[in-house]
């Protein structure tokens, strides 16, 4: 076999008897390829990987329940997974990762397009050639020792329309049992790809090769991260982390950084384009039996699980909402001038901490069973515990195995709090069948009929608890000029404020710029042709007071707020108009069974001239970062929100 052909070329590429090239024949018989695998781009693409990577054995994954079932007893017998006590959280496991690898490292995410300014200087960027060698040289033989998974996913409902496929090949056991719940995974996606279908290829490896002999170890990683993209070819490489959005492509890396480029594409190539967004997906229906759908942008760690499965309070007998994805959304505009969207996932991995039968209940019910949990806690009979969920108990084993008590917790602070005894940003892995709230529509190919988009950040001042957008172009700007508080989902210090535009800093594909531009277009394209376009709506959860505490109750009481949303489009709510917007007063929302004091709703909806002054400052430093190629209807709505504001 010939080693020094490049391990970026495409899968797509035909199987040659070029000079140094590998027979599909040949390929076949090296990789073991079983007889439902057709494919013979993908089979020689998955040999030349090998080639390089050097695996010890290739396993083709087929999505079985045995399969599934197998992977897991052998990580448990190599210390990676822990049956959970089978009485109280029936086929489910804890893996605790290595303490250096626990949420994405944005600073090690790279779009590796010929031009730099096609990424745009919110992505971190090195040339694709150079960026090559480098892979080139981190992959050899750096799956050594181990199985190589030939793991193929569809996102979204398999064969639809609007799915897309993609093949990752990864050295993990964790990701195939992840990938399996987290993406519709199997045999079947070969049935879809036919013999010349096309697929994402994506590269996975944690980058910790073993010697002959050598023993493994629970979590294996490396130090060095790469994640890494190739927009033009459609390829995805992830070296060196076996955690979430690092080592599942199929999430952030194949349904966020590459769609959002193939969204685009398709609008340059003369279509109208479609959006790849962080966004949940909800339904709700109203007593008189209307049914609206919305779909929402939160930074990570910001509270889309919970609104996604949002119970409604007391007070709002009648309501419904079921949710049809809590992380990302494709949407397509229609010929009848719709927007229609889809979840391209199967599962939910979702913060754990906070996570409780107050906060979410839908949520916990979810995770009765068949879950995976990374980085929370052990209880001394066999089940998790995590930060919120419920008081602590007297003894824990923590994330990273050990003894945790209060006590103990007490004596060694974190940041001045108790140390955790759960990672906070420890998640759970859950089929979204299993979720209560699941809507009947959120396998179905043809996707919902967006009615309204809502944007919202984590901000502790400034921006009110909703307001709406007087038109698309305002809400385009009130995305793309969104702050938000960092979390514990991405690698780095919390709680600074950055500006997250669209919650999709860390997961455009492009240049962000033309990203608002595409926005913008797709907009302007469909109210020419006469479509009524979705409202936009700006949100804000989390205003804290002189003590640093939330003053806004959150969770179920956040369907107040939807309600107002889903009243203005019907033309029924009342507010006041401000220089951003409108924002409802104290009376204009519903307070059946709750006691919400009115001077606490006028704190978290007051928009104070001197901080709004500041945070347009923000938003400059934002523009003039983005300067090249920014849509003038941006920098025209921030003139006018000037001189409202007046100055
Ligand atoms: P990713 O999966 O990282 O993309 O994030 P997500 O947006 O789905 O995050 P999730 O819903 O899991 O939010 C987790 C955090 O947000 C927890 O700390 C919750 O307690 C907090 N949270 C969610 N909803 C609310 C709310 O309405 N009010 C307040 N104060 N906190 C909330
Ligand atoms: C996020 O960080 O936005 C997530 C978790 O949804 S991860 O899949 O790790 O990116
Ligand atoms: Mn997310």
């Amino acid at each position: 076999m010939n080693q020094s052909r490049s391990a970026a070329a495409l899968p797509s590429q035909p199987v040659g008897d070029r000079a140094g090239g590998l027979r599909a024949v040949d390929a076949r018989t090296m990789t073991g390829a079983p007889e439902w695998v057709q494919h013979a781009g993908l089979i020689e693409w998955v040999a030349r990987i090998a080639a390089l990577t050097q695996p010890e054995r290739i396993h083709w994954a087929d999505g079985s329940q045995a399969e599934y079932d197998s992977l897991c007893a052998e990580m448990v017998a190599a210390g990676t997974l822990r049956p959970l006590n089978p009485a109280k959280r029936p086929g489910s496991y804890l893996a605790w990762s290595d303490p250096t690898d626990v949420a994405r490292v944005e600073d090690r995410t790279f779009i590796c397009t010929e031009q730099r300014e096609e990424a745009g200087p919110t992505n971190n960027w090195i040339a694709p050639a150079e960026m090559r060698a480098t892979l080139d040289g981190l992959f050899a033989g750096c799956m050594r020792g181990r199985t190589l998974y030939v793991v193929p996913f569809s996102m979204g409902p398999l064969g639809s329309p609007i799915a897309h496929v993609g093949i990752e090949l990864s050295d993990s056991p964790y990701v195939v049992v992840n990938m399996r719940i987290m993406t519709r995974m199997g045999r079947a996606v070969y049935e879809v790809l036919g013999e010349d279908g096309h697929f994402v290829p994506c590269v996975h490896s944690v980058g910790k090769p073993l010697a002959a002999g050598q023993a493994d170890v629970p979590w294996p990683c490396n130090p060095t991260k790469y994640i890494v993209h190739f927009p033009d070819t459609r390829e995805i490489w992830s070296f060196g982390s076996g955690y979430g959005g690092n080592a599942l492509l199929g999430k952030k890396c194949f349904a966020l950084r590459i769609a959002s480029n193939m969204g685009r594409q398709d609008a340059l190539a003369g279509g109208i384009g479609w959006l790849a967004e962080h966004m949940l997906i909800l339904a709700v229906t109203s007593p008189q039996g209307v049914t609206r759908h919305v779909a929402a942008a939160f930074p990570s760690a910001c509270g889309k699980t919970n609104f996604a499965m949002l119970i409604p309070p007391k007070g709002f007998e009648g309501w419904s909402v079921r949710t049809i994805g809590d992380d990302i959304a494709w949407i397509k505009p229609q010929p009848d001038g719709s927007l229609r969207a889809i979840n391209p996932e199967a599962g939910f991995f979702g913060v754990a901490p906070g996570t409780s039968a107050k906060t979410n209940p839908n949520c916990l019910a979810s995770l009765s069973r068949n879950t995976i949990f990374t980085n929370v806690a052990l209880t001394d009979d066999g089940d998790v515990w995590w930060e919120g969920l419920s008081d602590p108990p007297a003894h824990l084993t923590d994330w990273q195995g050990r003894d945790w008590t209060p006590e103990i917790a007490q004596a060694n602070p974190v940041n001045g709090k108790p140390r955790p005894a759960a990672h906070p940003n420890a998640r759970f892995t859950v089929p979204a069948s299993q979720c209560p709230s699941i809507d009947p529509n959120w396998d179905n190919p043809a996707g919902v009929p967006i009615d309204a988009f809502i944007f919202g950040g984590r901000r502790s001042t400034t921006v009110p608890l909703v307001t709406e957008a007087r038109d698309w172009e305002e809400g385009v700007y009130m995305a793309a000029t969104m702050g938000s508080e960092t979390t514990a989902a991405q690698a780095g210090a919390t709680g600074i404020v950055r500006r997250d535009p669209f919650a999709m800093l860390p997961f455009c594909g492009y240049n962000m710029a033309e990203y608002f531009g595409h926005w913008l277009d797709i907009g302007h394209r469909l109210k020419a042709s006469g479509a009524r376009l979705p409202r936009i709506f700006c949100v804000n959860w989390f205003r804290t007071d002189e003590n640093g505490r939330f003053v806004w109750p959150g969770f179920g009481d956040n369907m107040r707020v939807l309600v107002w949303m889903l009243e203005r489009l019907e033309g029924k709510a009342q507010g006041v108009e401000h220089a951003f917007g409108t924002t409802p007063r104290y009376d204009d929302l519903v307070w059946d069974g709750t006691e919400f004091p009115r001077a606490a709703f006028e704190r978290i909806t007051a928009v104070d001239p001197a901080e709004w002054q500041r945070e347009l400052a923000l938003h400059d430093e934002l523009f003039s970062q983005l300067a090249q190629g920014l849509p003038r209807a941006l920098t025209r709505v921030r003139g006018q929100l000037q001189s409202r504001l007046g100055g």
